[in-house]
């Protein structure tokens, strides 16, 4: 009796520094940048949302720069007639020559799909697009959006589904995200001249404002970039350079998970458009 007393005891602050720990905090991660007062930390800063309307969108950052990292956002995306929004969500690093790792969500009238846009620029160049429907509602529930980013390797996923992984292909001339510290950005924007079925369905201003939200962001296991050193280096937490993330690849039921969801929810993939491409697929289409 006197043993199970002491464990709760002592397991009770661990759980609340668990629970705090998960639900992260807005206020302490994260600045609102854009959108005059549409963008709203909320719930003890457990919340955040972004809105849009006729007159602006808005947008946050995070206050890191992370240089690698496995980092999970779970967002609630504009329910109903979403039509002519695009919710972006990304991390990108600054200057000319840039690395940028996508997603974006397009909006639809209501009970049609959302499109899950998702691109990979390194070094200034992108055209990697690929496209997705999803196997759920985006807009009924909040559901997890990762990106796990370590030197061999890029993977989306969804709720731990992995739906894109773009490798490190440098040896065969294809330049890596791995050199330039990215910060996270997101926004909620009108794009009603292309976004949903290309332009075709505008956005429906008598339904605005349009609300995106977002909880739970993790980035515990991600390398902070501050003042030309990084968090993962630092003598103090020698292990974390070893983190497993760091050389982690897909064991083979997230091979057979991606697999599953290329093969049924993929709705564009570049490396599969040749019409784009007459002069030959990219480099990194053909070595995969
Ligand atoms: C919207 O719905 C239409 C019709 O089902 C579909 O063709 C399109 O891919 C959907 N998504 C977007 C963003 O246009």
């Amino acid at each position: 009796m006197a043993s199970t007393t002491t464990l709760l005891v002592l397991l009770i602050p661990l759980l609340w520094i668990n629970v705090a720990c998960v639900a992260g905090n807005f206020n302490k991660d994260f600045q609102i940048t854009w959108g005059d007062g549409r963008a709203k930390i909320l719930n003890n800063a457990n919340l955040l949302t972004l809105s849009l309307d006729k007159a602006s969108g808005s947008g946050f950052q995070s206050k890191n720069e992370y240089l690698f990292g496995k980092i999970d956002m779970q967002i609630k995306l504009v329910p109903g007639n979403s039509a002519g929004t695009v919710t972006a969500y990304y991390l990108s690093s600054k200057g000319g020559a840039w690395d940028e790792i996508d997603f974006e969500f397009l909006g639809n009238l209501s009970g049609d799909p959302y499109i899950l846009h998702t691109n990979v620029f390194s070094q200034g160049k992108g055209n990697r697009e690929q496209q997705f429907y999803l196997w759920f509602d985006p807009t009924a529930d909040f559901h997890t959006y990762s990106i796990l980013w370590n030197p061999q390797r890029i993977v989306f996923s969804v709720d731990g589904t992995p739906i894109r992984e773009f490798k490190n292909m440098e040896s065969n001339g294809v330049p890596f995200p791995k050199n330039q510290p990215m910060r996270i950005y997101s926004s909620l924007w009108n794009a009603d001249d292309w976004a949903t079925r290309g332009g075709l369905v505008k956005t429906d201003w008598s339904k605005a404002p349009f609300t995106a939200s977002y909880r739970n962001f993790n980035a515990n296991n991600a390398c902070i970039w501050n003042g030309g050193k990084s968090s993962c280096k630092s003598s103090s937490k020698p292990s974390a350079s070893s983190a497993s993330w760091l050389s982690q690849q897909l064991d083979s039921t997230g091979q057979q998970r991606l697999r599953w969801v290329q093969k049924n929810y993929m709705i564009y993939n570049y490396c599969s458009d040749k019409k784009r491409f007459p002069q030959g697929l990219p480099v990194e289409c053909t070595h995969s």
